[in-house]
């Protein structure tokens, strides 16, 4: 079956897609993981496009791609699309190749246990609204004189349901609480201290406290997320005696800002089965 390559945000960047693909086949991991802004933009043509050429390049590479919403991924589209479609291990197929994780799902792949908790806070929310309400406002002059379109503005840029909310994160606790090996998260945990944090922002926090209380109710051994566009490791306490290893990913290419990055920054290889158990007895070191 096979290792999982765990990928940062894509952000809908084709070549960068591609590339993903590529270091997929070299690395011999027949299962790509994005953790979130992934490019489900399905309400926008581009966004269509992008998801048949991954689809495609994926079919060619042998590969199938995985992902969970990140605040830019139209995450209410996907469950609306593909809801009722989901393969034999949950995951709702958007393309034969290209499977979405729904926020808190569970699954195993060789023996080892993994959960999905997609979902963040946009800081740039502002900017985007005020985008949307300028081309609603456009669009109602050009129908003023006399046009006929009616384009798509409110739920185009900003997506209401980016975050979880404390309701949705406390029944999908409810349904499953137990134990994983493997998070994947969009957001950070409150917890860990990146020396590049782009969301050390108060409106950012309740998110992230969310996401802390994830990692200490299922204490997994590792957690992988995106979202700072930033490439760190940092071990945290995931309850008394327990530790979790926390993977920052970087982003695609054309989302990073920081001097250090290099593309190979933005994916790791996870290896199966990683059956260390639930979180780590000790902090691993390094
Ligand atoms: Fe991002
Ligand atoms: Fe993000």
């Amino acid at each position: 079956m096979g290792n999982v390559l765990i990928v940062g945000d894509l952000h809908g960047n084709t070549d960068h897609a591609l590339t993903v693909l590529r270091v997929a086949v070299r690395q011999g991991c027949p299962k790509v993981f994005a953790v979130g802004d992934f490019g489900a933009w399905e309400h926008m043509p581009s966004g269509r496009r992008y998801f048949d050429v991954v689809n495609r390049a994926a079919k060619r590479a042998g590969v199938t791609v995985y992902f969970l919403d990140g605040n830019h991924d139209k995450s209410s589209l996907l469950v609306e699309k593909y809801g009722e479609r989901r393969d034999e291990e949950g995951f709702l197929v958007c393309r034969k190749y290209l499977r979405y994780a729904p926020r808190g799902h569970r699954w195993e792949w060789e023996g080892t246990t993994f959960a999905a908790f997609g979902g963040a806070r946009s800081t740039d929310k502002g900017w985007r609204l005020a985008r949307e309400s300028h081309r609603e406002e456009q669009a109602a002059t050009r129908r003023a004189y006399g046009s006929s379109r009616r384009p798509l503005t409110a739920g185009t840029l900003w997506f209401p349901e980016e975050e979880m909310t404390d309701d949705e994160l406390e029944s999908l606790l409810a349904q499953h609480d137990s134990p994983v090996d493997v998070l994947l998260t969009h957001d950070k945990p409150r917890a860990t201290q990146p020396q590049f944090n782009r969301k050390n922002k108060p409106e950012c926090f309740p998110n992230q406290d969310r996401i802390q209380r994830v990692v200490e109710q299922l204490r997994p051994a590792v957690h992988f997320h995106g979202h700072l566009h930033f490439r760190y490791s940092e071990t945290i306490a995931a309850g008394p005696g327990q530790w979790t290893r926390v993977e920052g990913l970087a982003a695609d290419p054309e989302a990073s800002h920081h001097p250090a990055y290099a593309v190979d920054h933005s994916w790791t290889v996870l290896e199966l089965p990683h059956t260390t158990g639930s979180a780590l007895a000790e902090p691993a070191a390094g």
